[in-house]
């Protein structure tokens, strides 16, 4: 496992998902919807176009999306800050990991074909020097998907007041999200732009119909719906030129 320069690392805005890392593959655990959210993603991730092509996954957590970047022909890198997570997410997949802030990417600039950034943007100060960066390390023709939590009242109230707090399996932590770190969608497709990639936004929701089956404990999954509002769960998917 390589290390970024920790003192690059602000602890202090870090959830700590070394306590939640024995739950990142549980069907039914707190992170559960985190791999819905993956296996959606993946529709948005081209089939690799040579041997060698490589995928970094930033903020790769336990590693939800390690099999469907192999099952698409990349070699995986993930970067986290957990270090216990990205032990995981060597067991699913990922070829390399390094521990790491997304905000300053310890990786050479053109040097990936496709950069993920799942869930993780609402996580940090500073989502929009995350997003330059991931557009610093991703080749010309390469493609970057990124989805995170909308920075309004409508996602505060589905990813906070409800999901946190519903009686029901795959329920996140309270305090799992911080509303004020919600992203504007009007800046991260800007911010993108100005370095070489437009975005195209998409929004995300669990089907609903199978949320109840799953809650009866009769799914041990979600399907994820693509839906035009952008308002809550959004995912951008852009080429760089
Ligand atoms: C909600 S999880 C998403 C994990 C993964 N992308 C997925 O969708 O399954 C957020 C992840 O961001 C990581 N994280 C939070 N702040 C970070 C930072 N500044 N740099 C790198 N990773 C960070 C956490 O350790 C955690 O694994």
């Amino acid at each position: 496992m390589r290390k970024g320069d920790p003192t690059k690392i602000r602890k202090d805005f870090i959830s700590d998902y070394d306590g939640l890392a024995g739950q990142w593959w549980d069907p039914r655990g707190s992170l559960a919807p985190l791999g819905w959210i993956a296996r959606a993603r993946a529709d948005f991730v081209p089939t690799a176009g040579n041997e060698g092509a490589r995928l970094l996954d930033i903020a790769c957590g336990g590693g939800l999306f390690g099999p469907y970047a192999v099952s698409k022909g990349y070699r995986a890198v993930g970067l986290d800050m957990s270090e216990l997570s990205l032990r995981e997410a060597l067991r699913h997949g990922f070829s390399e990991v390094v521990q790491a802030d997304m905000a300053d990417l310890p990786f050479d600039d053109a040097s990936f074909d496709v950069v993920t950034a799942g869930q993780c943007l609402e996580h940090v100060p500073d989502p929009f020097a995350v997003v330059a960066e991931a557009c610093r390390v991703l080749r010309p023709g390469g493609t970057l998907v990124v989805d995170t939590i909308a920075d309004t009242a409508m996602a505060r109230f589905v990813s906070i007041t409800l999901a946190e707090n519903l009686p029901i399996p795959g329920r996140p932590p309270r305090g799992t999200h911080d509303h004020r770190l919600f992203v504007n969608r009007e800046r991260l497709v800007r911010v993108a732009r100005e370095h070489g990639v437009e975005l195209g936004l998409i929004g995300l929701h669990p089907r609903l119909r199978e949320m109840a089956r799953y809650a009866a404990g009769r799914l041990d999954a979600v399907r994820m719906v693509r839906t035009r509002s952008t308002s809550v769960l959004y995912l951008g998917r852009g080429t760089k030129t």
